[in-house]
């Protein structure tokens, strides 16, 4: 397919009874947006979350086509970054939205990276007990990840993502041109969640990300078009099956408890963003595979050298915001909602695009395992 084919979008059903929809990919939605939203307005206007970056970058474009459409947009602009994902500026946004009379009929915007999606997403959910919610994620992360599959959440003193709700979008508009204006380290924080769908249960897609993960980064557009299809049509998959996490989501979260100590080891601070935490937090859960005799160590490399060549890090010794202490990160897995015992629940692989829960790993050995990966870099 030729970049220049790619007018209509590519359409995801994420399976939910009354409450499927849709996800609509493609370059250039933005200008379409009033088009695909028309059907669930009942109201001339829309009501939308962005951040300053966000809206300084791509405003307008999202404004014009409502105006086009005769359409008023009241907007919320929040400060861009994960402090935002507070429950000072959730109340603060649930207050914007009745000073303006939004009703449950209405429509609530996120137009944004992951923390505008969480946020909104919970704000939606909460608002006169929820109104109409679509996601328009701007980031790589939220395109694959974020914007599907309806966890919404702000983040308490106690740890991130630690209030929130399920709350279905009632569609999400992907467009990958937005994507252009996203910093590097972004679209590869982003690329580390793609990888992932691979790594989880999609061999022929890890062989393919072999072979076009530069394209993928570089924003070819067929490229950009396919990678954010297949990880969606991935996640949808296992939304449909689980949606609120009781077994196979979970799957989900490979690399994640690796990942989240190690961002908690950072205070969820700019020097070490969520994807990059996941892509290191990725590679430990196959090397600890390995570890465990689940699987060859050369597979856990191949896995390690995807992650390395996209410019992620690969080893923990030379990741971003450390040096890390494995004490602390295990302290920290200790936290996990799940943790009972001195055992910790992992999603762990059989081999590459074979990920299963491993329902209790051993945080001492664990920490054996991490004190000897720092010393990698
Ligand atoms: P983000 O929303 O902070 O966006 C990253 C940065 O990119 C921000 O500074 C933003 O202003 C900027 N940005 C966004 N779009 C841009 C564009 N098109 N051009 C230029 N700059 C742009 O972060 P994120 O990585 O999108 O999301 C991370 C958040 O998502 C975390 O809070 C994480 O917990 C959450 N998350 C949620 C889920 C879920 O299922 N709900 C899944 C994964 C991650
Ligand atoms: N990002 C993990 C999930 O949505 O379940």
């Amino acid at each position: 397919m030729d970049a220049d084919t790619l007018t209509e979008p590519t359409q995801v059903r994420v399976e939910l009874g009354d409450r499927s929809y849709d996800i609509l990919i493609g370059a250039d939605l933005l200008a379409q947006a009033s088009a695909h939203i028309s059907p669930f307005l009942k109201q001339d206007r829309v009501f939308i979350v962005s951040d300053e970056t966000v809206w300084r970058l791509h405003g307008d474009a999202l404004n014009a086509t409502f105006s086009k459409a005769g359409l008023s947009v009241i907007e919320k602009i929040l400060p861009a970054g994960e402090s935002t994902k507070s429950w000072t500026l959730l109340g603060e946004t649930l207050d914007w939205l009745l000073e303006h009379g939004a009703s449950r009929d209405d429509v609530l915007i996120a137009f944004g990276g992951g923390v505008i999606g969480d946020l909104t997403g919970f704000a939606a959910s909460m608002l006169k007990r929820g109104m109409q919610f679509i996601q328009i994620p701007t980031t790589l992360l939220a395109q694959v990840d974020s914007s599907v599959g309806g966890k919404t959440a702000v983040n308490a003193r106690h740890g991130k993502n630690l209030i929130g709700a399920f709350y279905q979008p009632r569609l999400v508009l992907a467009d990958t041109s937005v994507l252009a204006t996203l910093p590097d380290r972004e679209r590869r924080a982003g690329y580390a969640e793609i990888i992932k769908y691979g790594l989880i249960n999609d061999r022929a897609f890890i062989d393919w990300l072999s072979q076009h993960g530069r394209d993928v980064l570089d924003l070819v557009p067929n490229a950009i078009a396919e990678a954010v299809a297949v990880s969606c049509r991935s996640k949808a998959q296992i939304v449909a099956q689980d949606e609120q996490e009781g077994g196979v989501r979970a799957v989900l979260n490979l690399g994640h408890t690796f990942g989240h100590a190690l961002e908690a080891e950072n205070g969820y601070g700019p020097d070490l963003l969520h994807g990059e935490a996941v892509g290191t937090g990725m590679v430990l859960a196959l090397r600890y595979s390995a570890r465990l005799g689940l699987m060859p160590e050369s597979e856990a490399e191949r896995g390690a050298n995807l992650i390395a060549q996209s410019g992620l890090t690969a080893n923990l010794g030379a990741l971003p915001g450390g040096p890390y202490d494995s004490a602390a990160l295990v302290e920290a897995m200790r936290q996990d909602k799940k943790a009972r015992g001195g055992k910790v629940p992992l999603i762990l692989a059989k081999g590459l695009g074979e990920a299963f829960i491993y329902p209790n790993a051993d945080l001492s050995d664990v920490q054996d395992f991490l004190q000897e990966e720092l010393q990698k870099s």
